[in-house]
């Protein structure tokens, strides 16, 4: 039984890890979220309740509330997911982009660090800080063949990668220079339950409930390779428990789709699942001008930690993304929390 200190778990996928905790193993969970607009405490209804769950309300910007932390929890692992994490609010204000994701994994290693150096040997050793990463690191893929390893070289291309890259760093420096026990995980475009609305799957399927455009970026040729969120958690969990230290695993999906392709995808699944005055919701796609930088092709080579852990993910694309659908039509209320004015003024700027 471990106790492991979750950074962002009232995220889209720190709330996935922290219910695949509770409700797959014996550990203890503290889950540390400053909830800012993506923080959703209503993702953890499920496992709120169980007493191997507690919620700290924190920047990790605080090294002094790290500190307490550490100290009153005593953590056997961290797996660090708390982030700014949307590439288009990164474009219009980098600030908050520079300091959670460097600024905070700098501040959060260090107070890892003084934690892990306090530790008796045994302790120490088992230790372990995990980094959830992006494979938009790397940059993008031109070719249609080639995939990220590994071993690609590092090319980020948005204030929002720039800034996961920089913390990446960081974690690989913290490892070589003190020796801290890190793992960092490089992954690629998840989808699922609790998602907030301001990424393509969800914004597509309300949207088009509501008879609203289904805004494309450019022709909607850009390739990304889609994980179903459930499969990532297993995964992390997998790496953070059994990965070995000082390395770094690539995680996908194995389901490389161009994005126009999703949304006629979950246009036809709606089309069935929820008739309308709006459908067929194909109808409503519009073509709106290209993101500035816009990365072509994202693909990941999951090779390593497939052969060495064992992980491989369970869900299709076409069984993750109808699961999805089925989801969101299910959980309206959800939906219509998620939906503060704060979100609405974000759609207003963005795509007005
Ligand atoms: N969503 C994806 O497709 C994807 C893909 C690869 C990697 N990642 C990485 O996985 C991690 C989680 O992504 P997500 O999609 O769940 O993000 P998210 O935006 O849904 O959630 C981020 C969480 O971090 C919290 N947070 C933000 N700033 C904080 C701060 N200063 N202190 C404490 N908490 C803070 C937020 O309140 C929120 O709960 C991120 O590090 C992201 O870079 C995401």
């Amino acid at each position: 039984m471990r106790k492991i200190l979750v950074t962002g778990g009232a995220g889209f996928i720190g709330s996935a890890v922290v219910r695949h905790i509770i409700e797959n193993t014996q550990d203890e969970v503290i889950n540390l979220d400053k909830l800012t607009y993506a923080g959703n405490l209503e993702s953890l209804a499920d496992v709120a309740e169980s007493s191997r769950y507690h919620f700290v309300k924190l920047d990790i910007c605080d090294r002094a509330g790290l500190d307490e932390v550490f100290a009153q929890y005593k953590p056997d692992a961290v797996m660090h997911l708390a982030a700014e994490s949307h590439v288009d609010r990164s474009i219009t204000g980098p600030a908050e982009f520079i300091n959670t994701n460097i600024v905070g994994t700098y501040t959060l290693l260090e107070a890892a660090r003084h934690y892990w150096n306090g530790l008796e040997d045994g302790a120490k050793a088992a230790f372990r800080f995990h980094h959830i990463s992006t494979d938009e690191v790397y940059g993008d893929l031109h070719g249609t063949d080639d995939l990220f390893t590994e071993t690609t070289p590092y090319a980020p291309s948005s204030p929002y990668s720039a800034s996961k890259a920089s913390s990446d760093h960081l974690v690989r420096a913290w490892q070589r220079t003190y020796g801290l026990p890190t793992l960092i995980t490089n992954c690629s475009n998840n989808y699922g339950p609790y998602h907030f609305p301001e990424k393509l799957i969800p914004l597509v399927i309300l949207n088009a409930l509501e008879g609203k455009p289904l805004p494309i970026y450019g022709q909607g040729d850009q390739i990304r390779d889609w994980l179903y969120v459930e499969d990532h958690a297993r995964a992390l969990y997998e790496v953070v428990t059994r990965g070995e230290v000082g390395e770094t695993y690539n995680i996908g999906g194995h389901n490389e789709k161009q994005n126009i392709e999703v949304v006629k995808t979950i246009c036809t699944i709606l089309d069935e699942l929820a008739p309308s005055a709006h459908s067929p919701y194909a109808g409503l796609i519009t073509h709106v001008a290209d993101r500035p930088g816009h990365d072509v092709r994202y693909a990941i080579d999951a090779a390593k930690i497939e052969r060495e852990l064992g992980w491989k993910p369970v869900e299709t694309f076409e069984s993750g993304i109808r699961k999805t659908v089925q989801w969101y039509l299910a959980n309206q209320e959800w939906v219509n929390n998620v939906k503060s004015g704060e979100y609405q003024n974000w759609l207003n700027a963005h795509y007005q």
